[in-house]
């Protein structure tokens, strides 16, 4: 079943800062690796001291990705902020896309009251350039 999960996190980094910008950098490198090999996609959004991602594919490879995402050090404070089935997928074509968000002044604790379909606009509405589409 093809399913979505959303959640928030805090990033023990400062996104906008040159060595997280790295940071941010290698962790979606490997995720894209992941995430094509067992067919999920999503986008990651940025914040300034928030992140926010939204993940879809089949409930199974969903379960080892959100137990990868769960163990990784590099973030703390996970928050589920949404978990659905799907008829459709809405970033058929990304293995993670990024975006920084245009409410990245927010601050975490508004942020982890968002629901996924919050963050569902937010990446819709990103403009496009700050969109980093894997090839
Ligand atoms: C903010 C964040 C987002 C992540 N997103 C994904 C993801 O979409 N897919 C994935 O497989 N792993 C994701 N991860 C987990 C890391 O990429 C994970 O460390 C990596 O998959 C494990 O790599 P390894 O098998 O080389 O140890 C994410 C980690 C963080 C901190």
């Amino acid at each position: 079943m093809l399913t979505q999960f959303v959640y928030t996190s805090r990033p023990c980094f400062a996104p906008s800062s040159a060595s997280g910008g790295r940071m941010l950098g290698n962790i979606v490198e490997s995720a894209r690796q992941n995430n094509a090999r067992f067919s999920i996609s999503g986008v990651l959004i940025v914040g300034r001291d928030w992140l926010a991602q939204v993940l879809e594919g089949e409930r199974e490879n969903l379960n080892g990705v959100i137990a990868r995402i769960l163990a990784d050090e590099r973030h703390t404070d996970l928050r589920i902020a949404g978990l659905r089935f799907l008829g459709k997928r809405r970033f058929p074509a990304w293995s993670l896309g990024m975006t920084t968000s245009t409410l990245d002044m927010l601050p975490i604790d508004r942020v982890a009251e968002m629901s996924g379909a919050d963050f569902l606009e937010l990446a819709r509405i990103a403009p496009t350039s700050t969109h980093y589409m894997p090839a």
